[in-house]
């Protein structure tokens, strides 16, 4: 079969970005070695390219899931690059009919690494169609219509399908089941984040102090994303307002200019917060309400704020809604209702 891996697929969107993505995506980890954190996932990942190597093997399948702005995309472009592989990056909802994921396989060469983002996202069809080619290396395709309509099963070279997504819960077992391999991503550490600050800074020739540094890493939500956010705000800030330098006071102020408070919560992280203590007296309220209430897209709510609230422990999950705990009554200076106050209330 002749592929052409030259030719992308319309869906495929490795092509042309727009400089500000360029300059970000040049701060992108480059191998497993320049991959700070998650040093359990990178361990594993590590004999698994040497072992697909070693072995002439297409490396297993595999599953990154997580809050957004951990490390997922990074990690299916360390893969690809490690294997010295060619990777095709699209995502569910991008494929919207079968014949789309087809045209992308079809011109997939042996060893190649197919990136689907958001892969929850995937419609029932093209899930269908992408069954056998994970397990079997094979297309099933369907020529001619109506009565001479037949089957036709079309080989695959061994690939590798990298997927990723924000809600394994919403991805369907049997996909699931056909990864080899999953990998959860955890928030950082603020020393983690540190280290991918003082990288990122150094990279630019942009030098920043170790005290603004920590400052940054330790509003960053715990995520490479939100602290690579935080450092362009501040080098700008630094630029326009302070010659430059990035000192831990330059750093307070731009955070405090954009309302980061010293646990990196944002505005919305508040007003959720605010909306359940003061409003609901701690709840439980269905995410639908906090959503209307707050103004946010529910998905928003769940793949950004909640996990970042959870993780501080000012936020529950129960089934009959969300719940304020203790600790953010704490924060925000209001009493706890005790029980015997809710008691009464009933
Ligand atoms: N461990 C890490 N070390 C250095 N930079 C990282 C790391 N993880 C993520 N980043 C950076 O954070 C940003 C978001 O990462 P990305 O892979 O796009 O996350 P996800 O796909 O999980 O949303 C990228 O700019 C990436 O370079
Ligand atoms: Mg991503």
């Amino acid at each position: 079969m002749e592929v052409n891996s030259s030719v992308n697929a319309g869906r495929i969107t490795s092509g042309q970005k727009k400089p500000h993505e360029k300059e970000v995506n040049s701060l992108r980890p480059q191998s497993l070695a320049d991959f700070i954190g998650q040093s359990r996932t990178c361990s594993v990942l590590r004999v698994m390219v040497e072992a697909a190597a070693q072995q002439g093997m297409p490396i297993d399948h595999i599953l990154f899931y997580g809050p957004p702005g951990l490390g997922k995309t990074s990690l299916a472009q360390i893969i690809a690059l490690e294997s010295r592989a060619n990777i095709r990056i699209t995502s569910g909802p991008a494929l919207k009919f079968a014949g789309e994921l087809a045209s992308i396989l079809t011109r997939i060469e042996a060893g190649d690494v197919l990136f689907i983002d958001e892969v929850h996202r995937l419609n029932a069809k093209v899930e269908e169609t992408l069954y056998p080619a994970m397990e079997d290396f094979a297309l099933d395709l369907m020529l001619g219509k109506g009565a001479t309509a037949r089957e036709y099963r079309m080989a695959l070279p061994p690939f590798t399908l990298v997927g990723a997504t924000t809600r394994l819960s919403l991805l369907s077992g049997p996909l699931r089941d056909r990864f080899g391999a999953h990998f959860r991503l955890d928030f950082y550490n603020v020393d983690e984040l540190c280290h991918i600050l003082q990288r990122a800074a150094q990279m630019q020739e942009n030098p920043l102090e170790e005290s603004a540094t920590r400052i940054l890493a330790s509003r960053a939500r715990g995520t490479p994303r939100v602290a690579l956010r935080l450092l362009r705000r501040v080098q700008e800030y630094a630029t326009t307002r302070a010659n430059g330098r990035i000192t831990a006071a330059v750093a307070e102020d731009a955070l405090s200019m954009l309302h980061i408070d010293a646990l990196g919560m944002e505005e919305l992280d508040r007003r959720i917060l605010h909306l359940l203590v003061e409003k609901f007296d701690g709840g439980p309220v269905g995410l639908e309400t906090i959503a209307a209430a707050v103004s946010e897209d529910s998905a928003t709510i769940m793949d950004v704020y909640e996990p970042y609230l959870l993780q501080l422990g000012f936020l529950a999950r129960t089934p009959r809604g969300r719940v304020a705990t203790r600790h953010a009554f704490a924060h925000l200076g209001v009493p706890f209702p005790d029980e015997d106050d809710q008691m009464q209330l009933i």
